[in-house]
């Protein structure tokens, strides 16, 4: 475990596990969080201030620049983790497909290609899934296309795919 490097969390747009997505950030020490559009939008949706993070000294980088300009912080040996946390199938499928036109799909691929090893959440797993909407729970049906791109991201590799929160800490550990 080297403590001399930092992690870089993605969030995207899903409102499903963002809670605890973050309530682990603020565990971490040496994290910097990466924004899609999207998840900068939806963080705002579940009332959560881009200030929580930056008064807790974690570095915030937003998704403004159309060459996902600070993927360069990868070829600068910063990171020696990527987490995408939580996923939203847009992005799943993005990375499963080697796509990358978001921040975070961008990191994910960069970090493929410098082999940095990489933690995704992804939230659409099952047939059936529970999620929490800004104001109320909703139960959703993920399609088949969504498993498929779950199961294909699973044989990457350098990368642990989970599927829940005692998943996402026993792969944390690891690196902490
Ligand atoms: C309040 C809100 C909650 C959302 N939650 C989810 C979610 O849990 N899972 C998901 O796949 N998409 C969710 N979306 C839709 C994504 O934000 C949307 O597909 C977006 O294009 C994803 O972009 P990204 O993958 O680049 O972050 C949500 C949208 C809103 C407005």
């Amino acid at each position: 475990m080297d403590n001399t490097k930092r992690i870089a969390w993605c969030i995207t747009g899903s409102g499903h596990y963002l809670k605890e997505s973050i309530e682990i950030i603020f565990t971490l020490k040496n994290v910097d969080l990466f924004l899609s559009g999207a998840g900068e939008e939806v963080l705002k949706w579940y009332n959560y201030s881009l200030e929580d993070f930056k008064s807790k000294g974690i570095k915030v980088f937003k998704d403004i620049t159309a060459s996902s300009a600070p993927v360069s912080l990868l070829y600068e040996n910063v990171y020696k983790l990527i987490v995408v946390s939580p996923a939203t199938s847009n992005t799943i499928a993005q990375m499963s497909y080697g796509l990358s036109d978001t921040l975070v799909t961008n990191m994910f691929a960069q970090a493929g290609k410098c082999k940095i090893h990489s933690i995704v959440f992804a939230c659409d797993t099952e047939p059936t899934v529970i999620t929490q909407a800004p104001k109320k729970s909703v139960t959703l049906y993920p399609r088949d296309i969504e498993l498929e791109n779950y199961e294909k991201l699973k044989k990457f590799k350098n990368v642990d795919v989970v599927d829940n929160v005692m998943k996402l800490n026993r792969a944390l550990k690891k690196w902490v």
